[in-house]
């Protein structure tokens, strides 16, 4: 399979980027501090699909995953729903800073893909 090499430099603290990759749309976030905080801080035992941040996230400036809703896959909004993260409109989920679902139909958190992050350079690789 052909990988995607996306040069994240580029990508400010704060913002999301859509790129395609397999037909699909991944989203990356360059997160802030305050969000890192929040996606680490989370009590994540509790939540419907408990997985902690740390596992979603290696290098947790950087969040990236799948965008597409575990529900019945529509796209997800970013920066949108009740928990700072993304939002489905089609039938109403939430995904929190961490694309973890919170709130709404979806039975799943945002899939991670497998990627690489090189520093030296700044390219991550999926
Ligand atoms: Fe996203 Fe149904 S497809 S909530």
């Amino acid at each position: 399979m052909a990988k995607v090499e996306v040069d994240i430099n580029t990508i400010p603290e704060g913002k999301n980027v859509i790129i395609k990759w397999r037909g699909k749309p991944v989203f990356i976030r360059h997160r802030t501090q305050d969000e890192i905080q929040e996606a680490r801080s989370t009590d994540w035992k509790t939540l419907r699909d408990p997985q902690p941040d740390e596992d979603r996230a290696k290098k947790p400036d950087w969040l990236v995953m799948l965008g597409v809703c575990t529900h019945l896959g529509c796209v997800p909004i970013g920066e949108a729903g009740d928990f700072g993260g993304w939002f489905c409109p089609c039938h109403g989920s939430h995904y929190d800073i961490s694309g973890r679902i919170r709130k709404g139909p979806a039975p799943t958190n945002l899939e991670v893909p497998q990627y690489e992050i090189n520093e030296a350079d700044g390219k991550l690789v999926i």
